[in-house]
């Protein structure tokens, strides 16, 4: 689109002698500018009418968002909302190949157009807010940016007026916003007519069988976006407010997240989708070598399962012996992080209504912390750091420096964090002693995350966040940002209920996770702690278990990504399956390259990887309630070579509900091109490791 600033004064003189320059000059008049991607689908319209600045996107000849207002409402001072003429354009191209510290393949195309528009106040005033847009053959997304200038210092944000102006009455796939269990529901489908505020990324199909996925990318220094449904079709960023009603608290010169919408023809296509990461800064960590993707063990599920506690007693969990015990478990199997949570002061009683109990440096008298962690190194493996704040921040705050230092100390790198607390309870204390509520989601806590993370990089420490914000791509910028649950996992399985109108039993329902790759994951890697071997637990939770065949669980460490996985049961019922705990132990947590076979959003989905370090190729498929046949044909594979597929299927008689071992491993050999049929019982899956032999 750069031609059209030279182009102007020509097609101005020349007759208008076409309908396509009539319409040019016309576009011209309103103040009308597109921006394309590479291959010309995605098209961004920006439309300054009036003075009030509008955005809409096609894709080809379809209309994906109708005219959508921009701008924003100021606290005290005048709005940037209206009355701009624009001050200037600019066209840029962008192809690069970047590549990734870790992921889900390693090298990425970030392959965009970009058009930069400069709206200036026609006041005196003069006000200038920058509007950024980029074109990708995925998807778009634009920022605000607030540029140096005399009239615009520090200012509170109290409404963003950006809209989404959907085109249809899409079938969507939703969690709704602002509830006090965070982001921890089971996700809705129904058509986005009957939606309130929810939470992104946030899904759709449309009737031209399009797939849509709205989130954010680079939220740094700004309040998460919530999607809130206004006047029919129409959603609107409801950005999280502070306990004061501001939205946002901000100086310029500053920019705001990205607003992204993927699209794409078919929901696999947004699972490769890297639109969210190009849309990051690149790394900031110079030395990534302590960086490391791995898998981990750990003191966990017996507290979930309440074999024992967290707190002290005479069932402890984090004793030396038992954490003694997961060490020798760990070296024996190759598994490079124990995790131990309960080692340190704080969980006996309430602590989930409180973080001010822990401390996050001394630890119960029972567990040796120094002599673990140096066991933990004599035999090969690290122990990976727990901090539980129950969403205590300042109380946090005031020790982390300590806690991380500890940790580095001791061999530590890898923490996982935790913020349970209901979603509006985290608190911080003024000037004047009163003490303020804030969301989970709000600029407080994003502005917390951001200081734990670059903290915890100084202490070559890498973060694994359970309660935290959601993920907007930040980890290509800070790599050490690893994984985060931000969802409803696997600890569900084990006391978790269900939700009226979604799923009338407990634990997770058996199309949860054929949801999460389509919805949640989108955002980025998620700790689900796949691994379960032992489904049914009634020793210890009789209401509870899991809802998958035995092959369906072990497929999830290839379909849920993860550069951080767990192998979340307990040693002795891994001892006792060896058989699935071997695939567990070979399959690999950083990839080459990613690729979607089959996929329909809450239904099935079939993925393949090829591991980052080795030729090996890993498939993962899996279903919901209902049996599947598909068929592949291997070409992902490398031709003219012959590889070994050691298959994890379900049995023939296999049923989530009524068979849930019923469990075949195989071995064949195959070559690219070759027909490879995939059997799924209900509720079931497969995995299969293939490995070049010639
Ligand atoms: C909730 C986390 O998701 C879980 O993994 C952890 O065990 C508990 N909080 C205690 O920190």
């Amino acid at each position: 689109m750069r031609f059209l600033g030279l182009l102007l004064p020509l097609v101005l003189i020349m007759a208008c002698s076409s309908d396509v320059s009539e319409s040019l000059i016309n576009d011209i008049k309103k103040e009308k500018f597109k921006v394309s991607s590479p291959d010309g689908k995605n098209q961004i319209i920006f439309n300054l009418e009036d003075g009030v600045p509008y955005y809409s996107v096609n894709r080809g000849e379809i209309s994906i968002l109708a005219k959508s207002r921009l701008g924003f409402e100021l606290q005290d001072i005048p709005d940037l909302k209206d009355n701009f003429k624009i001050k200037s354009k600019s066209y840029n191209k962008h192809d690069e190949t970047w590549t990734q510290v870790w992921g889900e393949k390693k090298n990425i195309r970030d392959h965009h157009n970009e058009m930069r528009i400069t709206l200036q106040e026609k006041s005196d005033l003069e006000r200038e807010l920058v509007i950024v847009f980029r074109a990708f053959d995925d998807g778009i997304g634009y920022r605000y940016e607030f540029p140096e200038q005399e009239n615009l210092q520090e200012f509170n944000i109290m409404d963003e007026l950006t809209e989404f102006a959907l085109t249809g009455d899409h079938t969507a796939w939703w969690i709704g916003a602002y509830q006090w269990n965070r982001y921890e529901y089971l996700t809705r489908t129904s058509p986005v007519s009957q939606i309130d505020t929810v939470i992104t990324p946030l899904t759709m199909r449309t009737d031209d069988g399009l797939y849509l996925s709205f989130h954010e990318a680079a939220l740094v220094d700004y309040s998460t976006m919530t999607l809130e449904r206004v006047d029919g079709l129409k959603l609107y960023s409801n950005i999280q407010p502070w306990h004061d009603g501001v939205r946002v608290r901000t100086q310029a010169p500053s920019v705001t997240p990205w607003r992204t919408l993927q699209i794409a023809e078919n929901p696999g296509d947004l699972i490769t989708s890297y639109l969210i990461l190009n849309l990051n800064e690149s790394n900031k960590i110079e030395d990534t070598s302590w960086i490391e993707p791995a898998k981990y063990v750990g003191i966990w599920w017996e507290m979930h399962l309440d074999k024992s506690t967290w707190g002290s007693g005479d069932r402890h969990g984090a004793t030396t012996e038992n954490a003694k015990r997961y060490i020798d478990f760990a070296a024996k199997h190759g598994i490079p992080h124990v995790l131990v949570e309960g080692w340190n002061i704080g969980w006996d009683g309430e602590w989930y209504a409180d973080g001010v109990v822990f401390s996050f440096t001394e630890a119960y008298p029972d567990f040796d912390l120094h002599g673990v962690a140096q066991y933990a190194l004599d035999n090969g493996v690290r122990l990976m750091g727990h901090h539980e704040t129950s969403a205590s921040v300042e109380h946090y705050e005031a020790q982390m420096h300590d806690a991380f230092q500890l940790y580095e100390e001791l061999g530590v790198r890898a923490v996982k964090s935790g913020y349970v607390g209901h979603g509006q309870e985290i608190f911080w204390t003024d000037e004047d002693g009163n003490r303020n509520f804030e969301w989970h989601h709000g600029q407080h806590m994003v502005n917390h995350h951001q200081r734990v993370v670059e903290l915890a990089a100084q202490h070559k420490i890498s973060l694994n966040v359970h309660e935290g914000v959601k993920d907007t791509g930040l980890r290509r910028t800070w790599p050490n940002l690893m994984t985060r649950e931000v969802a409803r996992g696997q600890e569900y399985n084990a006391w978790g209920w269900g939700e009226e109108g979604v799923w009338d039993g407990n634990s997770n329902p058996p199309n949860h996770v054929l949801l999460l790759p389509f919805t949640r994951n989108l955002a980025g890697p998620f700790d689900y702690t796949p691994g379960v071997v032992d489904l049914l637990f009634d020793e210890y939770r009789p209401d509870n278990r899991v809802n998958h065949t035995l092959a369906k669980e072990l497929a999830l460490y290839v379909v849920i990504y993860s550069p951080l996985h767990m192998a979340a049961d307990l040693p002795q019922n891994y001892e006792a399956r060896p058989d699935a705990f071997q695939f567990i132990k070979d399959v690999p947590v950083d990839w080459y390259d990613t690729k979607v076979l089959h996929a329909s959003v809450g239904e099935y989905v079939t993925i393949v990887r090829k591991d980052r370090n080795s030729e090996d190729w890993y498939l993962g498929s899996i279903t919901d309630e209902e049996p599947r046949s598909f068929s592949t044909n291997l070409e992902f594979l490398t031709e003219g070579v012959t590889y070994l597929a050691q298959i994890y299927r379900d049995s023939e008689d296999a049923n989530w509900d009524t068979n849930p071992y019923g469990f075949v491993i195989e071995e064949i050999e195959v070559r690219a091109g070759d027909e490879f049929p995939l059997e799924l019982a209900p509720g079931g899956g497969m995995a299969v490791r293939f490995t070049p032999i010639d």
